[in-house]
């Protein structure tokens, strides 16, 4: 019997856990599977909700750690997830994504030479201003499974010296998720609650520091909404970084002003589903969400200089926009007026990476 430590922290974590515990699940005689929430992300909206749609258990751990700086975070997580692993040592330990309570646990473990599997391994955005492209970096190379959601993942590997027979491309397992909920997800009835109906309103998400910290930056984003409301609605389930930061930054009159904005909380997983499958386009910051929307075949518009997910660009519906009032303003209209990019689904995202995953351990 092997004990498998799966970490979650963060909302980008649960969709991807869930379907690879429910995996691991399958073969109790040959893995005992323990659940350890750092508590990074606390909101209900922004975990529990989470638990309930994606059907998981309570965590076996709860580590409270809650918000802070990077420094504070990362170190708490370090301090509290140690703790647990000097009293319940497991034989292996799975990390997910690029949020600091990835690459606090992989530390962790690796120091305690228990070893580190890293989901959605490779990705690389080359912006080292991102916290993200650092989690990134650092868990990757101290990882001893990298288990990659797509080949451009394993390329990046390669090209950082990292032996290939420690690199399986495995597929997206966000991908996973979405096909288990999708039927589920068709019955929410979010749209009614918001008042929009299908293909008549612009899903949006951002909460990325370079778009939602500084008043500028936030500022030229909303101008470009309240030109596009004039011709849509707008469904914003506003993340709490980016509630906090309008308050902090004074941008609440801005954000009145805009017309047909349907400014909501974070929604759960069904009903956000709902929204994506059902927009005109997503504008977002998110890296999920690219994938995801890539997967349904709606445009979205990616509110970043750059992407560590490039697939969804290369062969998906994604495309950047500049942080330019203007530039997102015009890409919108392009797509208002019918004539967006069509897309094809990247291999291996078909549901089967838990499957391919567990095969590897088993
Ligand atoms: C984190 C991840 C980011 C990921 C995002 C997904 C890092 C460095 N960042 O960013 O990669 O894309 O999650 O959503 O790990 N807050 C609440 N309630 C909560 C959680 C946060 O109010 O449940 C507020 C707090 O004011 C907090 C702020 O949001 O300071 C930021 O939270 P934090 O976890 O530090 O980073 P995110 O911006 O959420
Ligand atoms: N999501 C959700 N409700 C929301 C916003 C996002 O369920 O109100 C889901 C989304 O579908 C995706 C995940 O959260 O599965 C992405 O998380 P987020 O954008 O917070 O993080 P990122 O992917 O940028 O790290």
């Amino acid at each position: 019997m092997k004990k498998v430590h799966l970490i979650v922290g963060a909302r980008p974590n649960f969709m991807k856990m869930a379907p690879l515990y429910k995996e691991f699940e399958k073969y109790p005689k040959k893995f005992e599977i323990k659940l350890i929430h750092t508590g990074q992300h606390y909101d209900e909206k922004m975990s529990k909700f989470f638990f309930d749609d994606l059907e998981m258990p309570k965590p076996d751990e709860y580590l409270s750690v809650g918000s802070g700086s990077h420094g504070i975070q990362t170190a708490k997580i370090m301090e509290r997830y140690e703790a647990v692993l000097l009293r319940d040592i497991p034989d292996l330990v799975i990390v997910a994504g690029d949020v600091n309570s990835t690459v606090a646990c992989a530390i962790d473990a690796v120091k305690l030479h228990i070893p580190v599997a890293h989901l959605e391994s490779g990705l690389r955005s080359f912006d080292r201003s991102m916290p993200e492209e650092i989690n990134r970096i650092l868990t990757d190379s101290i990882s001893d499974y990298l288990l990659t959601p797509s080949l451009d993942g394993n390329e990046h590997l390669k090209n950082e010296g990292i032996d290939e027979k420690k690199v399986f491309f495995v597929g997206n397992i966000m991908i996973d998720s979405l096909m288990n909920y999708r039927e589920k997800a068709k019955n929410s009835l979010i749209m009614d609650k918001v008042g929009v109906d299908k293909n008549d309103f612009v899903l949006i998400t951002l909460h990325r520091p370079s778009n939602v910290d500084s008043k500028e930056g936030f500022r030229i984003i909303l101008e470009a909404f309240k030109k596009i409301g004039e011709s849509t609605k707008l469904v914003f389930p506003i993340h709490p970084r980016s509630k906090k930061n309008i308050e902090k930054l004074g941008l609440g009159e801005l954000l009145k002003s805009i017309p047909n904005l349907k400014l909501i909380d974070p929604v759960g997983y069904y009903d956000f589903m709902n929204l994506q499958m059902n927009a005109k386009f997503i504008l977002t910051d998110s890296g999920g969400i690219q994938e995801e929307s890539t997967f349904f075949g709606i445009p979205c518009l990616t509110l970043r200089p750059n992407t560590e997910r490039p697939i969804t660009i290369t062969e998906g519906t994604n495309q950047l926009v500049k942080l330019e009032t203007e530039d997102i303003i015009s890409k919108a209209q392009v797509i208002l007026n019918g004539e967006h990019k069509q897309g094809r689904i990247p291999k291996f995202w078909d549901g089967k990476t838990a499957f391919r995953i567990v095969n590897i351990f088993k």
